[in-house]
């Protein structure tokens, strides 16, 4: 039976090359103090910034900056944006830059909101609400996370060596500036990186025995489709419009909702990859790189090989008469060699520099402390098992 869903992703996209010039009308609607946040100086180096702070001062806002968040980005940077939300009384906060920026950015916006520390928001044993949050505006450099049209945002806590994610409608940004062309100087690998992310949000919702719309699933491998013809060429190419004007659209749709219909498992690989971030700092995307054709592997039975077959079949074009665990197996070597041999990626976790050490504790918060519901459900020694898998 297809589930019932509401959508309801409101945030305008300004897409395109010749869009900047409309930032000073939208961030307007808002007031007319503007905090605007930034990671290490990328924006600078592209020439971003001079752009911004002309069309903010042109447009008479009054402008205060943080700079220096970290991919993987840390409780810290949100603490001090959310204080000086209030300490200058800001009305919309602008993040310039990829997914850490960005989800920063967002808890900056809740946090100016509210009395206690940004981090009862990510702590899971609180959860503290997040019914509002300043509006947020982002101007996004790295097609990757999908945060600039999504609700949801990733925060790391050094001292407690958690990296935690929280999802609320009022952490939607409200417009988005979608400019391919800011991504021309994104290096090769995190290119790749960002590939494989995307790849992995939109895995995380494909592999999944739920009836769904048939449409939906269509879609994905459009879109699976599209990361694999256009990734290779955009590290090829950093300048080919074409291709990175498809990875970021592609991007924002892999995670924004649409293509969850009904579907209501959780995820798998993010969970795993985000304790490997946690513990090691490592990108993002690397580590689900690492983990997706392992964690496929482990899924795979009789029970689960249907949806193989499908991926294999529809996305990598493997011929559909090959029995259907031959299919199967088939379609994780083609997403490995595409992963590990046309993205460049490294392949196992001792060559990212992490052994088996907190596997263990790892693997017990990655699924919760007992069953984590994805696409099968995942006990600790499950995660264990998939951790060592990538060992070799
Ligand atoms: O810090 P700067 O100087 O800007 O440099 C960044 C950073 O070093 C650089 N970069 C960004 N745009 C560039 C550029 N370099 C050259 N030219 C440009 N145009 O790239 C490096 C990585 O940036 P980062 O923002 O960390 O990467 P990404 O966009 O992959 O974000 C990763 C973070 O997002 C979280 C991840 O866990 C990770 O913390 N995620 C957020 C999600 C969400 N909000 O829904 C979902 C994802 O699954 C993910 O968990
Ligand atoms: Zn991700």
């Amino acid at each position: 039976m297809i589930n019932d869903f509401i959508y309801d992703i409101p945030v305008r996209v300004y897409f395109g090359r010749d869009q900047l010039k409309n930032l000073g009308s939208e961030l307007k609607k808002y007031g007319t103090r503007v905090l605007m946040t930034y990671g290490g100086g990328s924006i600078k180096r592209i020439g971003l910034y001079d752009k911004v702070v002309k069309e903010i001062k042109d447009a008479g806002m009054e402008l205060y900056e943080l700079s220096g968040i970290e991919p993987n980005p840390r409780i810290d940077s949100v603490r001090r944006g959310a204080q000086m939300c209030k300490d200058h009384n800001i009305d919309v906060l602008l993040a310039v830059g990829g997914g850490s920026t960005i989800d920063a950015t967002k808890f900056m916006a809740a946090g100016a909101l509210v009395d206690h520390d940004p981090w009862d928001f990510m702590d899971y044993s609180k959860q503290a609400p997040i019914e509002r949050a300043l509006p947020i505006v982002t101007i996004l450099t790295l097609s990757a996370t999908g945060s600039e049209m999504d609700t949801g945002g990733v925060i790391t806590n050094p001292e407690t060596k958690d990296k935690n994610g929280r999802l609320a409608p009022a952490l939607l940004p409200r417009a988005s500036f979608l400019d391919p062309t800011n991504t021309f100087t994104v290096s090769p690998y995190q290119t790749a990186c960002g590939a494989a992310d995307m790849m992995s949000h939109i895995i995380e919702v494909y592999f999944n025995l739920q009836d769904d719309l048939y449409m939906l699933d269509c879609f994905m491998e459009g879109l699976m489709k599209t990361i694999i013809r256009f990734a290779p060429v955009a590290m090829k190419e950093p300048e080919n419009y074409e291709a990175r004007a498809n990875l970021m659209w592609t991007s924002s749709w892999a995670i924004n909702g649409f293509i969850n219909g009904g579907k209501r498992k959780a995820w798998s690989c993010h969970p795993m990859e985000h304790e490997l971030s946690a513990y090691y700092d490592i990108t993002h995307g690397l580590g689900l790189a690492i983990l997706t054709p392992r964690w496929m592997k482990y899924c795979l039975s009789e029970a689960t090989v249907s949806k193989y077959v499908q991926f294999g079949v529809n996305v990598f074009g493997i011929d559909p008469s090959l029995p259907p665990m031959e299919i199967a197996n088939k379609a994780i070597d083609c997403l490995s060699d595409f992963l590990f041999g046309t993205l460049q990626l490294k392949r196992t976790l001792p060559e990212v520099g992490i052994d088996e050490e907190h596997f263990a504790t790892m693997a017990s918060k990655a699924v919760g402390g007992d069953t984590l519901h994805g696409f099968i459900d995942l006990k600790q020694h499950d995660v264990e098992e998939i951790f060592k898998m990538c060992m070799k």
